[in-house]
């Protein structure tokens, strides 16, 4: 079977990117890495990898978000994209946009879903006095961080952690678990899936 033509979408370092560029078996393969941040380090790592490293800066759309999101998915037309994973993009994508990719388009986000959906998460962990945090993979519907879960990845919370170690500790959780998710997904596409 031909693995599924992917996409990252990044805004940032890429360290997601890079492991799921790095894991990349016969389910998947990375063709195109897209950033809406021209100076994000991760494109350079793409490129380093031999993967595209694509800008495509959101600024000159302004408040248009429809119009940059034209240009993201006419890019990943133009390389006949299957699956699109984002990995630290910074973006919300309008309903137009998750609608189009339904089904394909996956995310990574480091908590506990359906636990703190959006922001500070390990903070919010924290205050909650919570025992456990992780993170998860899901598909990308019209409501933030509530589409359908794909896998998650848990630890303990120790005494001392903060923020900050937290993070790290999930990140590193993140780049096991979403090279394993992402094939898996793909492999269920590649079978007659949803
Ligand atoms: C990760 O923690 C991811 O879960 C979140 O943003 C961070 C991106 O990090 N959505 P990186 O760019 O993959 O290193």
């Amino acid at each position: 079977m031909t693995p599924k033509r992917t996409a990252i979408l990044i805004s940032g370092r890429g360290s997601n990117m890079r492991a799921l560029i790095e894991a990349e078996q016969d389910t998947y393969e990375v063709v195109l890495v897209i950033s809406n941040r021209p100076d994000a380090p991760g494109l350079d790592v793409a490129r380093a990898l031999g993967v595209e490293g694509l800008a495509i800066d959101h600024k000159p759309f302004g408040a248009d978000r429809e119009a940059f999101e034209r240009a993201v998915d006419a890019a990943l037309r133009a390389r006949d994209v299957e699956l699109v994973a984002l990995a630290g993009f910074m973006r919300v994508l309008t309903p137009t946009f998750v609608r189009r990719w339904q089904g394909r388009l996956v995310n990574i986000h480091p908590s506990l879903l359906p636990k703190y959906p959006g922001t500070r998460t390990h903070a919010r962990a924290l205050e909650a006095g919570d025992a456990e945090h992780g993170c998860t993979v899901h598909l990308v519907t019209e409501e933030i961080d509530a589409g359908e879960i794909l896998g998650q990845a848990r630890m303990p919370i120790l005494a001392g952690d903060t923020p900050e170690t937290l993070a790290a500790r999930v990140l590193q959780l993140e780049h096991a678990l979403y090279p394993r998710c992402l094939a898996d997904y793909a492999c269920e596409r590649l079978r007659g899936g949803p």
